[in-house]
């Protein structure tokens, strides 16, 4: 790493950098021996500890003009601070009471993957495998959905998994209005913070709240939709999918489907 991007990184993480007024001090470079280990450039950095006035806000030193560097990346603590976002997230939807759910539930199912994906994948609300679990699509329809990612390349762990429902509605009945509506607020923080490049709305019921609509699954399914501006594709459920093993094929489109919109998108 390059003197003024380290430099940067301290700057970002809130550390205070000095630097000397003098000329910088000559640093030399060992002189390769042959048989030895090839010069790392890294063991070149100056030892910033052991240089006075470097590091320390002495006499002679002033702090740099921040003014004229460009302003911080600030990866490592952007990471950091992120994580705890969604630490605190996952707290706030854990001790959630906003409708009466948190009556029946056994636990919250706040979603799993990376918080990088570029695949946003949103069902509708966790089942009673997904409620004992605490993690949503765990179930036999959850296992389909794992098998049809893989058949278009994509692995679990790489994409993110939520519902619209962070609990589960006693006897799998439909998720009701104001359920929707009491937990709509976690699922766009967690869009917010993934910024996927596609959602896919996994079933009718999920498509029909994300978009706001009543139109049926079958009007939906093979269009590109927006939600806060990010495409949306909708694929049939794969609870359904068990039952009707016919509409295999459909399911297949979908993901085609999919896919070429994803790689439509700019990286
Ligand atoms: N069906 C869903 O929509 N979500 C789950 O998590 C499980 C089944």
């Amino acid at each position: 790493m390059d003197n003024a991007t380290r430099l940067q990184y301290l700057e970002a993480m809130g550390i205070d950098v000095w630097v000397s007024r003098y000329p910088p001090i000559a640093v030399q470079a060992p002189q390769a021996v042959e048989g030895e280990s090839h010069y790392d450039e890294s063991s070149a950095a100056v030892d910033f500890q052991n240089i006075p006035n470097v590091v320390n806000p002495a006499a002679d030193c002033h702090p740099i003009a921040t003014e004229h560097l460009p302003p911080p990346t600030r990866p490592a603590h952007a990471a950091l601070a992120s994580e705890q976002v969604w630490t605190d997230l996952r707290s706030e939807v854990a001790a959630c009471r906003a409708c009466k759910l948190c009556e029946t539930r056994t636990q919250t199912v706040f979603g799993v993957g990376s918080h990088q994906a570029s695949w946003m994948l949103i069902g509708e609300a966790p089942g009673q495998n997904e409620d004992l679990q605490g993690e949503p699509f765990v179930g036999k329809a959850g296992q389909l959905l794992t098998e049809m990612l893989r058949a278009i390349g994509l692995k679990r762990e790489e994409v993110f998994i939520a519902n619209v429902l962070k609990c589960r509605p006693p006897n799998n009945r439909d998720p009701q209005a104001e359920e929707v509506a009491a937990c709509h607020d976690f699922l766009q923080r967690q869009i917010e913070l993934i910024k996927p490049k596609i959602i896919v709305a996994v079933g009718r019921i999920a498509a029909q709240n994300l978009l706001n609509t009543q139109q049926p699954l079958a009007k939906l399914r093979g269009s590109r939709h927006q939600l806060d501006n990010i495409p949306l594709v909708v694929v049939h459920h794969p609870a359904y999918l068990l039952r009707a093993l016919t509409e295999k094929a459909k399911a297949w489109d979908d993901l085609q489907f999919a896919l070429s919109v994803h790689q439509s998108l700019e990286n």
